[in-house]
């Protein structure tokens, strides 16, 4: 089978008769009726009727291709964000009475959706991130448990394989939510989840202009069942979105791999920086991730997001804020432009203060995503910045 990096580029296997190179933008909302003579249905690749953009379309197939290629799964489908590709995974797994465990740090939007469908009967358990309790909370009576490998925003690696393990001798579907890690680091099916789920608006994209999620599965059940629940929910992404994405993947092992040497780099920059009171990021030597990142990561490369405490309180990570320049202060990461968060405005903005010093989260906490910039502008932009306040 072809590398992964060739995978990225060719396996979209978009062929048609003028010898495209790229797959076209299929912008058109329906496809004519099937054979009029012998009442042929039109079918897409995958044997799913082509009748209308809301269930099938070519770009967003091609884009499909290439996501299952990247994850080694079976096949996977697009939607119109990470958030539609979750709430899809949850419609098709929960119902009155069903219980999810997710991690007390994860995605705020994931946890919260959990949380809303109380309303309709579904108790949503919460765990710490730690593999340990995580493995004690997960019992036979649980329906669904979802984890993301690095967790945002005090940068923890769970060990997927554990879990993963676990799950299947429970028989509990597993959702790993694999957008921090990608699958350059990890591919979370070999490891025995249930699915794997992106955020492709983050490092897939790699652009920070366009909004768009995935899933990636290994059974033609899982498929069909989520296929249904999109075309239900008309969450699948548009051809154009699918577009940007797949000309975002095709250099995404590139963007990748030097995003996380930097990280690397900057972490240990800001460790030893007076103004900086510690840094959280699994490739440091004296992490205590480091080890199961070590196991579960390839190429002994650990992300491209970190997190730091600087010397002071609100004040001074607000003046850090307003003071860098390159670095833009805003939400999201995985894009081309290095971003500077303050979690208590973002990832803990829902929390109340004993939630957040649970897990740690302070008031004088900032987490960047690396971008492409060159890390020497970075690392000076950061010092001027770490200078004022
Ligand atoms: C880990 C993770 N999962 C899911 C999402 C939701 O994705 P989207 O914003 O594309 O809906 C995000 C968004 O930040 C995320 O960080």
């Amino acid at each position: 089978m072809p590398k992964q990096s060739t995978r990225a580029i060719h396996g979209h296997d978009y062929e048609d008769d003028v010898g495209a190179f790229k797959p076209p933008i299929y912008q058109t909302a329906i496809y004519e009726h099937p054979d009029k003579l012998t009442g042929k249905p039109r079918l897409s690749d995958r044997g799913f009727d082509l009748k209308y953009s809301r269930e099938e379309n070519p770009t967003v197939r091609a884009l499909e291709r290439i996501l299952a290629g990247l994850e080694e799964g079976l096949d996977s489908l697009a939607f119109g964000s990470g958030m539609a590709a979750i709430s899809a995974a949850y419609l098709s797994k929960l119902e009155t009475g069903s219980r999810i465990l997710l991690p007390k740090e994860c995605y705020g939007a994931t946890q919260e959706l959990a949380q809303n469908l109380g309303k309709f009967g579904v108790e949503c358990l919460l765990a710490r991130s730690d593999t340990g309790e995580f493995l004690e909370k997960l019992d036979k009576g649980i329906a669904l448990a979802l984890i993301e490998p690095i967790t945002n925003p005090m940068i923890r690696v769970v060990d997927v394989e554990e879990i993963a393990r676990r799950c299947r001798e429970l028989g509990i579907p597993l959702i790993v939510d694999n957008t921090f890690s990608t699958p350059i680091l990890l591919n979370p099916l070999k490891y025995g989840a249930w699915i794997s789920l992106h955020s492709l608006t983050k490092y897939l994209a790699g652009h920070n202009d366009v909004i768009g999620g995935a899933i990636i599965v290994e059974d033609r059940e899982t498929l069909q069942e989520l296929w249904n629940w999109r075309r239900k929910l008309g969450s699948i992404l548009s051809p154009f979105d699918a577009f940007l994405i797949i000309r975002g993947i095709s250099t995404l092992e590139v963007r990748f791999e030097k995003q996380c040497r930097s990280a690397l780099e900057i972490a240990e920059h800001l460790r030893d920086h007076p103004k900086v009171e510690e840094v959280y990021y699994p490739g440091l030597a004296d992490s205590p991730y480091k080890r199961v990142a070590d196991k579960l990561f390839r190429k002994r490369l650990y992300g491209a997001v970190l997190s730091f405490r600087v010397r002071g309180g609100q004040r001074e990570a607000l003046k850090l804020l307003g003071s860098v320049e390159i670095v833009k202060p805003a939400p999201s990461l995985g894009g081309v432009e290095s971003l500077l968060t303050y979690p208590i405005w973002s990832a803990a903005k829902n929390m109340n203060p004993d939630q957040r010093k649970e897990l740690g989260i302070t008031e004088n906490l900032l987490r960047l995503s690396v971008g492409l910039e060159d890390v020497e502008d970075l690392r000076e932009d950061l010092d001027r910045a770490l200078s004022q306040i």
